[in-house]
């Protein structure tokens, strides 16, 4: 099967939500112009329908979540089961069954499998959530404000979690808000630049220095794979210096780069892992997941928690975390990820001499295309981040979901789910690199 489309991109339907979504919604949330978006109606596994019913196949599984795909038949059962019982409760006041459960399940993935203690867990609704919940954690731990982050670093735009990003876009406006109890580090992409870190290192005054927060992999930034030695160069350095190492797993969690975690690749296990995205497959659950030892630094709650929200353990959220988890360890799924994973390097692989292709960068399910500038150039009189744009807009029109990645957009990126056989993963391709 490959995409069908019945109307022009974007179709009558689509325009006119964008117009009528133009008067109500803040302008700096969706772009809106004559060829772009289209409006979402339903999703299925790799397929979206929109509202005018073209059905496009979807390569980013909507920002890295839907990695079992749109809508897995076990998660629609449970939501089915459990909107018949329960869909809010009071979490951190009168809990559900289901929070104990996601809890237990989120333990045995994490610090279960990596030393066989039991982790804890704070439940929160967003990426930037969980980010903002490590950090008070790394605070009380150790009694030391300062944060290492790492420049084009993506954690979520809540004002803690923006404090830590490195893109300049996002914190520039609020900058006189931001506080300023941050180290930015560079990502280490290369040995130089492993060599650059170890000596930006050496210069930091430690003493202060509470957590280094750092995705494994940086994922909005351009799908940069650092080398094997940067996580456990960070251990190792918070370990001696008293730090907490807060990894931030909310994009490469749940096998995006074909482990559960990106860190098990490595060996290395942190003192709090983020996690979000695929723990749900759409339902707005994240967790700020640590070790005993650092999670107990959190007083007992004596009847007001210290950290909570409304919706902290949503019931029907919690029941989808659990299903998902169940889902992603079962043998038929691990097969299919690996298949997946597998279908994707080699496919990928037959591209990178093509003539405007400076490399292909990532691994498991999670990779960019970076385009050759001078080729580009040459080619199309454009620089790459627009053509690039175009490039996304061209694959609209064939029925093909991508999103941009890097600071100006200029990399292809593919988060894909793992229910895409590998005949339509050559077809995807082919159209992406028939330039
Ligand atoms: C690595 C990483 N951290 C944090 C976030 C923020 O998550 P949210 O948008 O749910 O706040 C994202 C979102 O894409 C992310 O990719």
């Amino acid at each position: 099967m490959i995409p069908q489309l019945i109307t022009a991109i974007p179709g009558p339907q689509s325009l006119a939500l964008g117009q009528r979504l133009k008067q109500v919604e803040s302008p700096t949330v969706t772009y809106i112009s004559d060829d772009f978006p289209i409006f979402w109606k339903k999703a299925q596994g790799s397929w979206v329908w929109d509202v005018d019913g073209n059905q496009f196949l979807d390569l980013t599984s909507a920002f890295g979540v839907a990695t079992l795909g749109h809508r897995p038949e076990a998660m629609i059962h449970t939501i089915q089961e459990q909107s018949e019982l329960l869909v809010h409760g009071m979490g951190d006041v009168h809990p559900s069954e289901t929070k104990v459960e996601l809890c237990e399940a989120i333990s045995t993935i994490t610090w279960g499998r990596w030393t066989g203690e039991s982790a804890q867990t704070l439940l929160m609704n967003s990426g930037s959530d969980a980010i903002e919940a490590a950090l008070k954690t790394a605070f009380l731990k150790t009694g030391k404000n300062l944060v290492i982050s790492f420049k084009d670093a993506y954690h979520g735009l809540g004002y803690g979690a923006l404090t830590h990003c490195g893109s300049k876009r996002f914190r520039e406006p609020f900058h006189e808000q931001l506080q300023e109890h941050h180290i930015q580090l560079d990502y280490p992409k290369d040995a130089d630049g492993m060599t650059l870190l170890k000596q930006q290192l050496a210069l930091v005054d430690a003493s202060q220095v509470g957590a280094v927060l750092v995705e494994p992999v940086q994922a909005r930034a351009g799908t940069h794979v650092p080398p094997v030695g940067f996580l456990p160069l960070l251990r190792e350095w918070t370990q001696e210096q008293g730090a907490c190492l807060i990894l931030d797993e909310i994009y490469t969690g749940f096998f995006r780069t074909g482990s559960y975690f990106a860190c098990e690749q490595v060996g290395v296990v942190p003192d709090i892992i983020c996690i979000a995205k695929a723990l749900t497959g759409g339902y707005p659950i994240s967790a700020c997941v640590g070790s005993l030892e650092v999670m107990s630094a959190w007083p007992q709650s004596t009847g007001e928690a210290l950290h909570t929200s409304t919706y902290l353990g949503n019931p029907l959220g919690c029941a989808i975390g659990v299903t998902a988890i169940k889902t992603f360890n079962q043998a038929q799924t691990q097969l299919q990820i690996k298949e997946s994973c597998e279908n994707w390097k080699q496919v990928l692989n037959n591209y990178t001499q093509h003539p405007l292709v400076k490399r292909i960068k990532g691994l498991g399910l999670m990779w960019a295309v970076e385009w050759d500038e001078q080729a580009v150039q040459k080619k199309h009189q454009i620089s790459t981040a627009s053509w690039n744009i175009q490039l996304g807009l061209d694959l609209l029109q064939k029925g093909i979901i991508t999103l941009p990645e890097g600071n100006h957009g200029e990399l292809l990126g593919l988060s894909p789910n793992i229910t895409i056989d590998k005949e339509l993963i050559e077809w995807a391709c082919k159209q992406i690199f028939a330039t």
